[in-house]
């Protein structure tokens, strides 16, 4: 669940090339969407991108510096790191020793917002740095695990003991908490051509690492959906230039949800049938969520697999999971990005990334 320890990337599909002039009055340097594809001052804008969530925890400007020219050296066009670091107040002494960077301190149900030089002044330095690379910044608001400060803070400090993981999507306490955080980020960079896109969330879903999810927050019911639709038109409202994004794992609620055969049984797959709490092919049309994302971790998500008894091996899982995110962008005509995705060991690595990526460019999205 914790995809982080994995090596990951983002890719978009390769740009065919389109005729014409962009359609709506966006500001040079930013990029927009056209279709399926992505555009950079009225051109297409196809890249590799990297996922570094921790940029913006280095502490000297000669680290920063350093890994943006190495990701300029490899091609990399789009960074996405975590627009949040949120710690516990408990953890404030420990922060300070030790240089952690940190953007909200938690002692009350009201958090503390640290804009100084272990807090903002780090991000702002690390969107500045990215535009000196020709990078361009994918921010995330918050995570759905506890990593770095997440849903879970919000849910502890104002909701309170006892609460389920879901509330942080319905509690309008919690609703007002996040937003006045986005305000703060979106407000800081709104002007700034080196942010790429806004994210609402790491890998949103009904339960997390400590909390379950409660019975609001099943198959069915919206709550996740609602959410980003209520996310993604207020950060539209405040910045109506940018692009939006759930950064979602891309979770499927189909009508006819896939299954599949583990030791005798016909099981059914948990990221088709909408018990996570999104749903890909609904959320891509959200009038405010300009295009998709989605995650591929196999191997954590079916430790089953690849096992007797199972019957899909892991390479094959994922290009159908690439196909299927593919179809779905070709339906609501926006763009989606593989944005995560990993396997463990390197002979899996070796053998599987070409695959894959290699079936993401194909696909086009087109
Ligand atoms: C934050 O600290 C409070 C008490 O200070 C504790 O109850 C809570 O579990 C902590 N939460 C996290 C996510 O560390
Ligand atoms: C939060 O509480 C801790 C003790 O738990 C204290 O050391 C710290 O100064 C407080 N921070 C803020 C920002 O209130
Ligand atoms: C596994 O079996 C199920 C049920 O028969 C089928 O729907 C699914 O397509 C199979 N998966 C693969 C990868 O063959
Ligand atoms: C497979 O099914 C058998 C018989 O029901 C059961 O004893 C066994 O524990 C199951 N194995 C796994 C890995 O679930
Ligand atoms: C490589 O993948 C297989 C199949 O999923 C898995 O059993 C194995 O543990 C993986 N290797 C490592 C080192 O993670």
């Amino acid at each position: 669940m914790l995809a982080l320890q994995f090596v990951t990337l983002l890719l978009s599909a390769a740009a065919l090339a389109f005729p014409g002039s962009s359609k709506r009055s966006i500001p040079r340097g930013f990029v927009s969407t056209r279709g399926s594809q992505f555009e950079l001052d009225g051109k297409p804008f196809a890249f590799v991108g990297a996922n570094s969530y921790w940029l913006p925890l280095l502490t000297t400007n000669d680290d920063v510096e350093k890994t943006f020219k190495s990701m300029q050296q490899a091609g990399i066009k789009v960074l996405r790191t975590w627009g949040f670091n949120a710690i516990n107040g408990s953890e404030l002494v420990g922060a300070l020793e030790s240089g952690l960077t940190y953007y909200q301190v938690w002692n009350s149900s009201e958090w503390t917002l640290n804009d100084g030089p272990q807090g903002l002044q780090r991000l702002d330095n690390v969107i500045e740095t990215a535009g000196k690379y020709g990078i361009k910044v994918i921010l995330a608001f918050t995570n759905n695990w506890v990593g770095y400060g997440g849903a879970e803070l919000y849910i502890n400090w104002i909701a309170g003991a006892g609460n389920t993981h879901d509330v942080f999507f319905t509690d309008p306490r919690i609703i007002a908490s996040y937003q006045k955080y986005v305000r703060t980020i979106v407000n800081r960079y709104k002007n700034s051509p080196n942010i790429f896109a806004w994210e609402l969330m790491n890998e949103a879903r009904c339960l997390g690492d400590m909390l379950p999810a409660g019975p609001n927050c099943v198959a069915g019911t919206n709550v996740v959906p609602k959410w980003y639709r209520q996310q993604s038109d207020f950060v539209k409202s405040l910045d109506p230039h940018h692009l939006i994004t759930t950064g979602g794992e891309g979770h499927f609620f189909w009508k006819n949800p896939v299954k599949y055969w583990f030791n005798g049984t016909l099981v059914s797959d948990y990221n088709f049938n909408g018990q996570a709490g999104e749903d890909f092919d609904k959320d891509l049309l959200l009038p405010n969520i300009d295009f998709g994302t989605y995650h591929l971790y196999p191997q954590s998500w079916y430790s089953n697999l690849d096992t007797p008894g199972s019957n899909f091996s892991v390479e094959q899982w994922g290009l159908g999971w690439i196909d299927d995110h593919a179809i779905s962008a070709k339906k609501a005509n926006k763009p989606v990005i593989l944005e995560e995705f990993g396997v463990g060991g390197l002979d899996n690595k070796t053998n599987i990334y070409p695959s894959w990526v290699q079936r993401a460019l194909d696909t086009k999205h087109a």
